[in-house]
Order: structure tokens, then sequence, then C-alpha cells
């Protein structure tokens, strides 16, 4: 099969999801054939283009045709003879119906669809009664047969695989055929409906399918899952390969050589089961719809819809409970009537009745959680019920201990500032790289937080670093090249704990391109690494140029790409993510993933944790939702969180191609996102010019910071709206909804809710915003343009510097002259509730101004942190000094928590502080050289 040869490399944005692309294909085929149709009874002298013109798009398509059950093989032959024998009507027909099939997925149940219009070879439930019915109720996948037989064969295969179904079958599916290795790996790609894969033994590796965009395309996907191609059986390569682009799918192997050696050789750990050819095929039917009930098994949810119709008397303090108090009431039966009667069937405090408790989990949640841990990768996985603003907490109070020291992104969620509090640890705050003309931080340089460890190490404290949090991937977008952070931060504190709040991130581990750069799939690589002789060898070269305990200068271990003693390391990851902000999980709903060897040493503490931060009341549907949502992922997250990409992608490119959008607004690209300096591979973005898949599948991998494309920054100040006010301008006007704003800019986001609509709609209201503009400063003349021009440059030049953080007062640092800034911040922060301590000072105040040039100093008594930007520019006991003064005073935000403008800035004050400090004998930590143990285990 051929397709005229392009030499170009399929651009980044147009070979994502293939699916849509799918879609479109066929919708331009069907365009085709019905102007075909329309000419074909007339004396038209174009009938033979148009008839070539289909055969065209026909052939084009076809190359991707081989990778999807439906329509299959005889549809599309049937298709193929009449367009060669110009049967216009009877093609236009047939494309018609394929494609609406395709479109509604109406074949998934429909018997119609597969037949075309003559021919019924199909069996869905060999003439059982009622089984186009229980069809239509089944889910429906696709199985992937990598067959070294003849593609002659096939049909035939296909018949015997169908006639195993049984009414009973939970679940229907339909067979793929492919017979080597690169078409396996394609087939994988670009098929999301593919849940198992049948591997026979002995298959070549080479495509039967020359096309150069699937070549290309192949070749990329290779390398951004690392999969290795060259090895001798390609058979079980194959199957390892897939786990690494898709690991959720069940992989069974098929030979006929000794398969008792190969079902108990580790390498095979990737395959569900190994079978001796097709002894048995009834068993590997049984065993493929086994394999997909056991993701599709929600313990939980299950549970929970069964309770739900139990006949209960409640006499528990949850009046809700059974709704009777609702649906009855004179007053409130709307609300009963709007979340409709399963909402309170549902409900229960009891942890009884096989509901199971969140706290102590032996039931169904533990369960549940355990098949969590298995989709996301970890070892263990707690589900919350507050959001990952307690997961966070949870964690770090699980981890950490009085004085301990928490090395941390000041620009990060505040959870963590208060995780410090309540845990009492010493945060070292690490400052991000700042994009000043946009008000926000990217991620915190690599650098550093070596210099930070390394620093730590000089003064003889690095003992005490226990914990580095940051946050994967930033609000904005900004992802961590998590396994190289780890690697060498590990190199200069072998056993530091990574906590990666991936709260925005936990779709990621669903695409092959992102999931290298997550927390789970960081870790999984290290593991694998540390394990391998070569990566041994390599630290022993290592160890021969700086050292056993890398006694090289400062330099050269900044500018050194440094690996870990694999003997020494102790490699232990949490992550925490916001289920409910990318998958499909009720608010609040959030998991704490833990893949850490020494857990065990942390486990009671991180149990008291969860006590200490858990409800006693968890809500029943968030736990059902955090089971549901794992569900989803495992068997669909592949597709759809490939078409969230494709449709952030798409509306990069519409923006930046518009004419007249393009004049008013743009979308930051990774150029303007991330410094040149962190973008080691030259990327410059996803749709600059010459970026191909192949470009951006190295920046992924090699890059230490990189952006996630489905985060939209999108520019308005350029179209004289500051964030506020055009995310208000998008809401009360064009019902639109979207995340967070800066000065000039305002966040979008995709998900895997949106769809090819979605975008549309936003470009549309784009365009009449643009218009709108247009129309204004046509009408007002001269005034109105240099208005708008004034404030443009306003928005987008008169931007206030970001304040680094400064330190905090010496009271709260153990030695004040220490080169990192550590404090004391949950003494600080206690300090506060003594009234005679704090003071407060009015922001425009001449009396700040004197302050801050000839002191007391302005000690920040809590936290002051503006939405926007939404990060502490103050923390308890920081020093304020002029820089935070000179951003306060040019914030023009409504919302600043921790600040009261009529009172004034609330500070301690130093001689209160050291008063108390006198009369206590003790006050907080203080004194030079003061010694600390660790008490965390
Ligand atoms: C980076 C980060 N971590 C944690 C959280 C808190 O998550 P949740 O809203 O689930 O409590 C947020 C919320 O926006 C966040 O941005």
């Amino acid at each position: 099969m051929t397709t005229p040869a392009k030499t170009e490399a399929p651009r980044v944005d147009q070979f994502l999801m293939a699916a849509e692309e799918r879609f479109d294909r066929w919708r331009a085929l069907l365009q085709a054939a019905r102007t075909w149709e329309r000419i074909v009874n007339q004396q038209d002298p174009t009938k033979g283009e148009h008839q070539a013109s289909v055969s065209k798009l026909f052939q084009e398509l076809l190359q991707w045709e081989d990778f999807f059950a439906y329509p299959g093989q005889p549809l599309l032959k049937l298709l193929g003879a009449r367009v060669t024998s110009g049967d216009a009507i009877g093609a236009a027909r047939l494309v018609q119906s394929i494609s609406n099939a395709l479109l509604t997925h109406s074949y998934r149940s429909s018997v119609a669809d597969w037949e075309g219009e003559e021919q019924s070879s199909i069996n869905l439930g060999e003439g059982v009664p009622g089984a186009e019915e229980r069809a239509a109720q089944r889910p429906y996948f696709e199985v992937l047969v990598v067959s070294p037989a003849r593609p002659a064969a096939w049909q035939e295969l296909a018949q015997d695989l169908r006639r195993l179904r049984r009414p009973l079958d939970k679940f229907m599916y339909e067979p793929v055929f492919v017979n080597s290795f690169e078409d396996a790996v394609l087939a994988t790609i670009l098929n999301g409906s593919v849940e198992a894969v049948i591997i026979y033994e002995g298959i070549p590796l080479a495509s039967s399918h020359h096309s150069p965009v699937l070549r290309q395309f192949l070749t990329s996907h290779l390398a951004a899952s690392g999969m290795d191609s060259n090895l001798a059986d390609y058979s079980l390569a194959l199957a390892q390969g897939l786990k690494q682009l898709r690991p959720e799918l069940d992989i069974y192997y098929l030979s006929d050589r000794q398969v008792e050696k190969l079902a108990g050789d580790v390498s095979a750990d990737c395959i569900r089961r190994v079978f001796y050819q097709v002894e048995e095929p009834l068993e590997m039917h049984l065993s493929i719809l086994d394999g997909v009930a056991d993701r599709f098994d929600t313990p939980y949810f299950d549970n929970l819809q069964k309770y739900a119709q139990r006949p209960i008397g409640t006499f528990h303090a949850l009046p809700i409970a059974r709704g009777k108090s609702i649906f009855k009431s004179n007053w409130i039966s709307d609300m009963g009537k709007f979340y409709g009667i399963n909402l309170f069937l549902a409900e229960s405090s009891a942890t009884t009745g096989g509901l199971d408790s969140l706290l102590e989990p032996t039931g169904n949640i533990k369960v549940a959680q355990e098949k969590a841990a298995r989709a996301f990768g970890a070892d263990h996985v707690f589900f919350v019920t507050n959001g990952t603003s307690t997961s966070n907490k949870i964690v770090e109070q699980a981890l950490l201990a009085p004085g301990d020291i928490m090395l941390v992104d000041r620009n990060c969620h505040k959870s963590h500032h208060y995780g410090a509090v309540l845990s009492g640890a010493y945060p070292l705050y690490v400052e991000a790289y700042p994009l000043t003309q946009y008000s926000m931080y990217g991620a915190v340089p690599l650098r550093t937080i070596k210099k930070a460890l390394l620093d730590l190490k000089a003064e003889g404290r690095l003992d005490r670093a226990r914990l580095l949090v940051l946050t994967n991937c930033t609000f904005d977008g900004h992802i961590y090249n998590t396994e190289r952070v780890m690697e060498e931060c590990l190199a200069i504190k072998p056993d530091l704990i990574f906590l990666w709040d991936e709260a925005w991130f936990g779709f990621a581990r669903w695409t092959p391109f992102y999931r290298r750069r997550t927390a789970m799939g960081a870790a999984a690589s290290l593991e694998k690494k540390f394990k391998d002789p070569a990566y041994r060898a390599a630290y022993k070269e290592q160890e021969k140029k700086l050292g056993a305990d890398l006694k090289a200068s400062e330099k050269t271990l900044l500018e050194t790409r440094l690996i870990p003693d694999p003997e020494k390391v102790r490699l232990r990851v949490y992550q925490t993510n916001s289920t409910h902000k990318s998958m499909s999980c009720l608010r609040q709903g959030s998991m704490v993933l833990v893949k850490d060897q020494d857990y065990h040493t942390v486990e009671e503490q991180f149990h008291e944790a969860i006590f200490t931060h858990a409800s006693t009341s968890p809500n029943l549907q968030i736990i059902a939702t955090l089971d549901v949502a794992r569900r989803q992922m495992e068997l669909e997250g592949y597709e759809l969180v490939n078409r969230a990409i494709q449709l952030a992608l798409d509306f990069r490119r519409e923006v930046k191609s518009h004419p007249l959008i393009s004049k008013y607004f743009r979308v930051l690209g990774a150029d303007e996102l991330i410094p040149a300096e962190f973008r080691n591979s030259g990327f410059v973005d996803y749709l600059a010019p010459g970026v191909n898949w192949a470009t951006a599948v190295k920046a992924l991998r090699d890059d230490e910071v990189a952006l996630d494309v489905t985060r939209l920054t999108l520019v308005c100040g350029s179209a004289g709206f500051d964030g506020t006010q055009f995310k208000s301008l998008l809401a009360a006007d064009f019902d639109i909804q979207l995340n967070k704003t800066s000065r000039n800019s305002v966040l979008l986001q995709t998900n895997i809710n949106n769809t090819r609509s979605d975008i549309a709609q936003l470009i549309k209201v784009l365009v009449q915003i643009s218009q709108g503009i247009e129309k204004k400063i046509g009408e007002g003349g001269g005034a109105a343009k240099q208005a708008f021009e004034a404030r443009v440059k306003s928005l987008m030049t008169d931007v206030p510097d970001l304040p680094n953080f400064s330190s905090f007062f010496e009271q709260y640092r153990e030695d004040p002259s220490s080169k990192t800034s550590e404090g004391d911040m949950r003494s600080a922060f206690f300090a506060a509730y003594r009234q005679q301590q704090c003071e407060h000072v009015k922001l425009s105040s001449p009396e700040i101004d004197k302050r801050l040039k000839s002191g007391p100093e302005l000690i920040s008594a809590n936290f002051v942190i503006p939405y926007p930007p939404g990060f502490p520019i103050m923390v308890p006991g920081q020093v304020i000094n002029a820089e935070t003064i000179g951003f306060m005073r040019k914030l023009d935000v409504k919302e600043i928590h921790g600040y009261n403008a009529s009172l004034g800035l609330k500070l301690l004050n130093p001689a209160a502080l050291q008063s108390a400090k006198t009369q206590s004998g003790s006050g907080a930590r203080a004194g030079k050289n003061a010694k600390h143990k660790s008490a965390a285990g």
C-alpha cells in the first residue's frame, strides 16, 4: 500500500490525534463522493476527474484503515470495487453510512453498520434472542492481533474469534490484524479502542506500509517511549515496548515453543498470560474479557450502587441519607428533583454494609486504591476527599518533623507553606525564574536547587534536608525534567525525598509524551536505571572524576550532569494530584501516590497524618468518582488525553494563523514561557516552522523545562484588556469560564471534557471581540486609537518586578549568617497569635519608607497572597524589603489574602519579640550553631 511520497515530516499539530484526522479524511471522501454522485448521470466531461479524486482520497485513507476493526476489509473492498467500477451512487451511499457510523460510534453496537448494504458476515451473538439489545448495552473495544499469518487468513481468524462470543459476555470486541512489529506499534498508537493485544511468536520487524507519514510517526513514537526495536526477539520486544507506550494494555503471548520457560522469565513480566499457540481459544477469549473486566471493575462505586438499592433504615446522623426529609418536604423537594434520588440513596455515614472506611480501609476502598496504584504506576495510593490542599499537608506532616529542612518553590501552592507551619519544618525557598512581563513564575532552575543542597552540605546541614517540593507542571504549564532533577539531587543527597505536586498533571500518565516527565514515570525509569550494570559503570567513572563524596569545586558540580551512587541511593517519591482537575472526578477528589522504598519507615506517621487531616465524614460520592475516574483513564485515558492535547494545538494554530485574531491576541509558546537556557535541545515551540514530532519528542526528553501544550496562556493585554477584565467579559457576554488571570493574560486549558465544538466556539468569540476592537478604534478616530495604544502599553510594559524571597528575621534563623535562607516559619506564625507582639502599618504610610531606610525591620506576621498571581509575596517571619513593598503598592488586584487595606500590613514587632524572648528565656528557635537532629524516620 503506498501513498504519494511526502518529503516533509509531519508537523506536531497534524498527527497527534489520529482519530480526528481519520474522521476528517472520511468527511472529505464523503464530500468528493457526493459531488461525483451528483454529476455522474449528466453529460459532464469532468466525471473521470471526480472519480479519480474519490479514488485518490480513498487510497490515502486506506493506509490508516488497516489499524481499525471498523469498517474492516470486507466493506473497504466493496467500496474499492464501487469506486473502480464507476458506481458513484453506491460508493457515496457506502461512504455516507461508514462515516456516520464512525462519527456516532454506532458500529460499536449496530450489526447493520457492519453489513454495508448487502452482506452480513459478523455475528454479534450467535443468533441468540435479544442478542442485539445485549450487544447494544455492552461496552465495545478492539483487540490487536499481531500474527505472522498472511492477510488472506485474517478473515477466517476473525470469524474464529467471533464464534467464541457468548450472550453472557460483559463486553464485545472485534479483532484488528497486523503482521509486523512496526504495524503493531502503529495500531497501538493510532487506535485508542485497542484494549488488549495478542502477539504471536515470530513476527517480522518491518511494516508493510510504505507511507513516509506513518514512518515518521512511528519513529518519533518509538523514540518518545524509549522503545527498542533492535532486539532479536521482536515479539517479546513488542510486548515490552507496547507496555511502555500504553501501560494499561493487556498483552497475551502465543508461542509454539517452551511457553513454561517464557512464563517464568522476568523479562516477560509485561505479559498477562502466555498461551501455547491457539490450544485454548475459549480460555484466551475469557482472559481478554477478564483483563478488561479487571480495569472496568470499580469496587467502591459498584458496591455503592448495590447499597443504594437496598431498603435500609438509618438511625445515624445524616438526615439526607435516603432522602425522605427532602422528597416529602413542603419546601425543599426541588432539591430532591434537581439531584435525583440516587444521590440520597447512596449517602450514608456508615462504614459497615460493605461501605468501608476511608480512614482505615480494609474492604472495597482498599481494593479501589490498589487498582489506582496499578493504574498510576505507584506502590500505594491514598484517596483524599478534601482536595490536594489536604493531600499536600498529609504528605508533609508525615515526612517532616520540626526542624527538618524542606526545599520548596516559593511560588508553590499555599498548602505547602501551611504544611511547613504545621510540621514545623524550615522552608528553604528556592526561586523559580520570573516571567515578569506576564506577572508569573516559571520553574525552579535545577542549578538553583543543586546550589541550595551544596550550600547546606558546605555548612554541615545537609543531613537535615529531607524533602524537595516542586510543582509539576506549574499552573502555567512548565513541566520539569523530573528524572534529571531527582538524579542530580540524589547525587548530592542520596536519601532526599521528593514530593511532586502534580495537582494539574494527573492526566499526564496517559500519554507517552508526558508520562516520562511525571513523578511516577520518572521514578519507574530511575528504578530500572539504578539496577542497570551500565549505570553502575557510569557512576564509577563519575566517582573517578569527582570523588565519592563530590569533592570537586562547586562550579564543576553545578555544571556537571550528576548521577547518584546506585548502591547508596534510596528512591523515595511522592506525588499528589487533584484528580478532579484533570479526570472525571467530583470536586475535591485527590490522590496521594507513593513510590518509596522506605515507606515502611514512615507508614505509621503517614496514617497519623491521614487521621489528622481527613474528615471523619468523607463524602461517599467523591470516593466513588475517584474509583470511576481510574476506570475511565485505564480504558480510554489514552484517547481522551490525546484529544485534549490535539485541541490545544488546534487552538494555538488557529489563533496564530487567523488574520484578525492574531492582530490582538496570541497564545504564548514555549519560547516565550521558557528561557532558552532551559530548552537545551534548541526547541522553539510546537508550532514553530520546521518543528516536527521528532524535534518535539527530543525536547520532551532532554530539555530542562518543557511546556504542557494544554495550558494556553492567551495574552489579552495586547487587545487592551487586563486579565480580570477579559475573564469577566468572557463569562458575562459569552458564557465562557476560564482558569486564572495575570495582569495581561488569561489561562485557558483544554482537558478530557473538551470537544472540537468548544474550540470552534472560543475562536468565534475571539473573532467577535477582535471585530469589536476594530470597530471601536475605527469609529473613535485618532483619540480612540491613542487611548487603545496607551492602554496596551501600560498593560504590556508597565509591569511590576516580581519580588524574590528576602530572608527570615534573624530570630527565626539558626544562623543568620548562613548562605541558605531556611527559617523557623512556624514560630513566626504563632508569634502573631499574641496581639501584643503585632502591629499594623498602612502600606502607603511614610513610616514604611522610614523603616525600610533606617529600621526597625518590617517583619511580616502572616502570609500575604494576592490573586493573581496567587503566591505568597510575604510569609510569617519574612523581612519585608523595598522590592516587596514596591510590588504591593503597584498591585491593582482586589483579592489579597492576609491583607486588610484599612488596617495596613500586619507586622511582628521586633522589640516585642525580643522582650518575649528574654522573658521566656528561649523564644523562637535561636542561637548560632544550634544543633538539631531530625526526628523523622
Ligand atoms: C499546584 C497546586 N497544588 C495544589 C492545589 C490544591 O488543590 P485542590 O484544589 O485540589 O485542593 C492547587 C490548586 O489550585 C494547585 O494549583
